[in-house]
């Protein structure tokens, strides 16, 4: 619950404004608990609802914010993805207008696909990275021109995200899910409360001179995806898809996917959690899907 992240975080300074590039669902979860402590957020999307506050940035379009817009801003979060040409959509259109309000953080959400296959041995920010499919190549060279761009960048490798309406369950619920077995594969996860609460964290931890390049926010269990799935249909009281062998299921996958289970690594979060000492809300599987069973039921507000 994002209200108990409120209760372990602590706030920005009264003159902070925090510029949210991508309110997609990372970027309103940050937006969320900034404003429960009342720091103004502006947060951009490709097509605004017409009454809210949100700017509108599209970069297929000539649509940008303007330096007005953007006047005070002290800390940027970035979460839009590359685009599928390689380029960063947000430093190639708004990087001069970026380093003109001279934020005192930045941070980019990025994916922990960067450091390619590992066999499923354990791998650190220390480990140089080595993706092994396009779009990872794509992100690292992203990576590269946040870090080139003469802004205070932190980049945060994250694993698959997940939380309230984007969960296990859901899958389960609309009977899309697949209980796929493949020996020994197992994936990373991080609850979306906890980029946010790791966000907040790392701008504290920066501003006292702790500002390490890239942190990976991953949970403490790296888990087989069957596994996660029991515990789902368990939580749901429901029927378990029937189990498929990976030889079998991989003929009948997207190539997204195939690409995904052709990679199995475990993400450590040493950094953040133990040098950076930031306490996860959702250490694992079992303590975030209690949480998505919960905020699906009822959303807070
Ligand atoms: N999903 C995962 O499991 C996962 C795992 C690791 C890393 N990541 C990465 O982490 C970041 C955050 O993930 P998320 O799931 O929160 O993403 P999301 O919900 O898809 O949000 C992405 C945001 O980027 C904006 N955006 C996309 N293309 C844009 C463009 N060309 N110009 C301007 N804005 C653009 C979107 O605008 P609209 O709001 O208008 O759609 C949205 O606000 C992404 O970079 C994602 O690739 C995701």
């Amino acid at each position: 619950m994002l209200s108990r992240l409120v209760n372990q975080a602590l706030p920005l300074g009264p003159t902070a404004k925090v510029l949210v590039l991508g309110g997609g669902y990372s970027g309103r979860c940050f937006a969320r608990l900034l404003n429960a402590f009342g720091t103004t957020v502006i947060s951009t999307r490709r097509h605004p609802e017409p009454n809210s506050t949100d700017l509108a940035f599209d970069s297929a379009t000539s649509v940008q914010p303007s330096a007005s817009d953007l006047e005070g801003v002290s800390h940027v979060l970035c979460t839009i993805p590359p685009s599928r040409e390689g380029g960063d959509p947000a430093l190639d259109d708004l990087g001069p207008l970026l380093n003109n309000i001279s934020p005192v953080w930045v941070g980019y959400l990025s994916t922990t696909g960067v450091y390619g296959d590992r066999q499923g041995n354990w791998v650190s920010e220390s480990d140089a990275a080595s993706p092994g499919q396009d779009r990872s190549r794509r992100r690292l060279a992203c990576e590269q021109a946040w870090l080139n761009s003469g802004l205070p960048v932190q980049i945060l490798r994250l694993p698959g995200i997940y939380g309230p309406g984007r969960s296990v369950l859901d899958g389960l619920k609309s009977g899309r899910a697949r209980r796929i077995n493949k020996q020994d594969q197992v994936f990373c996860r991080i609850h979306v409360e906890d980029i946010a609460g790791a966000c907040l964290h790392l701008i504290h931890k920066a501003a006292s001179g702790h500002a390490p390049t890239i942190v990976n926010v991953a949970d403490d269990e790296p888990t087989s995806s069957a596994e996660l799935m029991e515990f789902g249909a368990d939580l749901l009281n429901c029927n378990l898809p029937a189990e498929e062998s990976y030889a079998e299921a991989s003929q009948t996958m997207s190539a997204m996917a195939q690409s995904f289970w052709s990679e199995n690594r475990r993400v450590s979060n040493r950094l953040l959690c133990k040098d950076l000492g930031y306490t996860l809300l959702h250490p694992n599987y079992r303590i975030g899907l209690l949480d998505c069973l919960k905020q699906d039921l009822h959303p807070e507000v």
